[in-house]
């Protein structure tokens, strides 16, 4: 939500690694961006901005460039914006800056007592250009820049006392014209710190030695990743000061804080498209590779065990989660009460409101991104509570992997694409493998072995259903109906909600999901010979068999039935058409199932020429409650 990178040290190249880095972040939202140059010797900040997405600000800098005025300097920082206060415009973009031009700042999150600063700054004759919470901080700054005690050749000790006044969320990146000196500040949104291979030595906050290359500040590594693979993810309350010398991290209190710098371990071509007409499809596609590293060393199927690098066996488990996450919630819950351990799953934003007691639960936050504003408060309302508390995340640093006592990694590589695809798949994976150790512990080893070879064969059976999917065929069918539905029961009910949900966000048609027995509670006045109704049918057992009864009831009512099955239960019988996947038990048959899903919802809004990577108003990572 809102993507930042900064950068110094990388001399006339700095404006074409602010770009790169934006292209690389506008999954973050894309309803403008910016960017803010200053050099020595400058008075004010250069800023450019432009409402619409990353080309729009691209063709401005071009033909500024091609005249000879593009924006010049070595210090640099840009944005991309997912409007939260004031509409998408040239004015709402970031940077934004103060009255004199001097001070500009790039920002992600929301500023809370944003008004009555406005107010009081209004007070003393500065003039607002913006309806966004974010212009108050550059004024703020100018500020207390004309207090008495400011001193022009170290602007840090103005910049802290501004971010000191600040409720809310943020981060933070400001430029002072002329100063080759970034400053950051990070509250509950993320900001990362990228450094130069030779900067390694200077972990402990410690100056790293002269000019030992360029330094980056940014909401999330793809920003940086061409340039670095060494990452300090700054805490909450931290301070970052960066210039062509290296970088200090500070508290609040203004002492050195211990960093470890980490080395991330994908290389940046994992975030290209390689080939692929989307982030979407090619997510989709990287859906084996995903598994497999997400089940890498943790499934030993010879000794009939899984091994995670957490250890819990729960009385009770709270799952909190969003969206797509809250779907895998689902799943994970219901795999929990079936190895014995009461389970439920939550809405974050709900569990926050108005939470459950905790007494012996262990709370797990699901979210690929790990910095959900909803489901990072849920998560601190469950620790306040008493609640030990785990994250089930992809993202190694996030701020829900930081927070929670205990983390398990999906490890499905980075995702651009908005849609969640193979975080989904790999969240599924994850928390099956979590509840067979769960199993295990409780010694229901039948559970355990029937599964693990079931995991082992997963990724292989989902690149079956890629390379045999007719999935496209069946959405050229189907483009541009009324209302898609979509059945499941058990472990198939939250794949049925993630049809729906992906279809809907891409293809912007109308979908909703249904466990397979809620139909005839009403969704079934909605179905008509027009509406779709996909069914997740998997297996022949009495789940099958529920199933194909509510498959008749839409059948006998003339829609059109997309059977997702295995073949054995027949109920192709009673389907127009079928999306065939391999032979597997439930739990697995239900990332298979999904994959298909996927690929009809893809296809759907691919024909119907949707901005599908960038769905309109939606970001990849929600950073605001
Ligand atoms: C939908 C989608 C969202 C996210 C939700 C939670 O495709 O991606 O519904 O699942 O915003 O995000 P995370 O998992 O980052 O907490």
């Amino acid at each position: 939500m809102c993507g930042i990178i900064a950068c110094v040290g990388r001399g006339d190249d700095t404006l074409d690694t602010l770009v790169h880095g934006l292209s690389k972040l506008d999954y973050r939202g894309y309803d403008s961006a910016g960017v803010a140059l200053t050099g020595s010797g400058d008075d004010t900040v250069e800023v450019v901005k432009r409402q619409g997405q990353l080309d729009a600000l691209r063709r401005v800098l071009e033909t500024a460039r091609a005249d000879g005025a593009e924006p010049r300097g070595t210090v640099g920082m840009a944005h991309t914006r997912w409007s939260t206060h004031g509409a998408p415009s040239d004015a709402n973009a970031h940077p934004h800056t103060d009255c004199t031009g001097r001070v500009a700042v790039v920002h992600n999150g929301i500023i809370e007592n944003y008004q009555a600063l406005r107010d009081e700054l209004a007070a003393n004759g500065h003039e607002f250009r913006s309806e966004t919470d974010t212009e108050v901080i550059p004024h703020l700054i100018e500020e207390l820049f004309d207090g008495p005690e400011y001193d022009p050749a170290d602007p840090e000790p103005a910049i802290r006392e501004a971010v000191a006044r600040l409720e809310g969320s943020f981060a933070v990146v400001v430029s002072v014209a002329g100063v080759e000196t970034l400053f950051g500040a990070r509250q509950d949104n993320p900001l990362v710190l990228g450094t130069s291979p030779r900067d390694a030595g200077s972990a402990g906050g410690e100056r790293s030695e002269p000019r030992a290359g360029a330094t980056y500040l940014a909401s999330d590594v793809p920003a940086f990743r061409a340039f670095t693979d060494r990452v300090v993810y700054l805490e909450n309350g931290e301070f970052a000061r960066i210039d062509a010398e290296g970088w200090t991290v500070t508290g609040t209190d203004g002492e050195v804080v211990q960093t470890s710098v980490e080395t991330v371990d994908w290389d940046p071509e994992d975030t290209g498209k390689s080939g692929y007409d989307h982030f979407m499809l090619k997510e989709i596609h990287e859906q084996p590779r995903a598994l497999r590293q997400c089940l890498q060393g943790r499934v030993d199927e010879m000794g009939g065990r899984v091994t995670l690098d957490v250890d819990v066996d729960p009385e009770r488990v709270q799952f909190v989660a969003c969206g797509t996450s809250y779907h895998a919630a689902l799943y994970g819950a219901e795999l929990f009460r079936q190895a014995g351990v009461p389970a439920q799953a939550f809405l974050a934003s709900e569990y926050a409101t108005s939470p459950p007691p905790v007494d012996d639960a262990l709370v797990i936050g699901v979210t690929q991104s790990g910095e959900t504003a909803d489901t990072l408060s849920a998560l601190r309302e469950a620790r306040s509570r008493g609640a030990r508390t785990l994250a089930c995340t992809n993202t190694v640093g996030s701020t829900a992997a930081r927070e929670c006592d205990d983390v398990l990694y999906i490890r499905s590589g980075p995702e651009i694409g908005v849609a969640a695809t193979k975080t989904f798949a790999a969240q599924q994976t994850a928390l099956n493998a979590l509840a067979l150790s769960v199993a295990q512990e409780r010694r229901r080893a039948g559970d355990v072995r029937d599964s693990l070879s079931a995991l082992r064969e997963l990724p292989g059976d989902v690149q079956a259903v890629l390379d045999e999917s007719n999935a496209e065929a069946l959405a050229e069918e189907f483009v541009g109906a009324p209302s898609y539905f979509f059945i499941g029961r058990g472990v198939h009910f939250p794949v049925a909600l993630e049809g729906a949900l992906k279809l809907k966000e891409i293809s912007y048609g109308h979908a909703e999901g249904f466990a397979s027995g809620e139909l005839k509670h009403g969704p079934l006045a909605l179905v008509t010979d027009e509406t779709p109704v996909f069914a997740v049918v998997t297996g022949d057992g009495p789940l099958a068999t529920k199933t194909i009864g509510n498959v008749k009831e839409v059948e006998s009512r003339d829609a059109p039935v997309v059977a997702v099955t295995d073949g054995r239960s027949k109920v192709e019988r009673y389907a127009d058409h079928v999306l065939e996947i391999p032979e597997a038990p439930p739990r697995t048959a239900a990332v298979l199932a999904n994959v298909q899903l996927q690929l009809v919802a893809y296809h759907v809004a691919d024909r119907l020429g949707r901005p599908i990577d960038k769905p309109r108003n939606l970001a990849k990572s929600v950073t605001v409650e």
